[in-house]
């Protein structure tokens, strides 16, 4: 396994879509892996391949990153086939870093995927993990939570970015 490199805003892979995954081999599996480690050696609680550099339609999600046993969630081709309500929460992204804000999520999902071996899985998800797939989703299809930003909000941002880019790159 190995540690990948987690891209930051505004690397231009995080505004692309990724592709559908049709073939589960070695390769991919080695891909999870390594995006697992990533994750939680960051720590985060999910991460979406195209942050990692690779436009698959891979999320791994782990709400406790990682300090409860039994929580990782593989997903392929992650789909959110059902929504309900709305609510609103701090978010922020490993490839946003030091930089949060409050974003408007459906409260609870149903989402459809494939398992890392291929089999058809459906999760109904409330509270942070119903977020946190909404964000990894999101990130498949080039999509960050700073794109969810109101106009005015997003102009903060951008001006708060420079600055924290500066430092990180210091
Ligand atoms: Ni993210």
């Amino acid at each position: 396994m190995a540690l990948l490199e987690i891209k930051k805003y505004p690397d231009p892979v995080l505004k692309q879509k990724a592709q559908e995954i049709t073939d589960i081999n070695g390769t991919l599996q080695e891909l999870i892996d390594n995006m697992v480690e990533t994750m939680y050696e960051a720590p985060g609680i999910g991460l979406a391949a195209n942050q990692v550099g690779h436009l698959k339609r891979v999320i791994v999600v782990d709400i406790t990153a990682g300090k409860e046993k039994g929580n990782l969630i593989v997903l392929l081709n992650p789909q959110i086939v059902e929504t309900e309500g709305k609510t609103d929460s701090e978010e922020g992204c490993l490839s946003v870093p030091k930089y949060t804000n409050v974003i408007k999520r459906a409260e609870k999902v149903l989402v459809r995927g494939l398992d890392r071996e291929g089999k058809p899985v459906e999760i109904e998800a409330e509270g942070l993990l119903s977020r946190a797939f909404q964000h990894e989703i999101d990130h498949l299809d080039g999509v960050l939570f700073i794109d969810r930003l109101s106009p005015i909000k997003r102009e903060f941002f951008r001006k708060r970015y420079k600055k924290i880019l500066k430092e990180l790159n210091r």
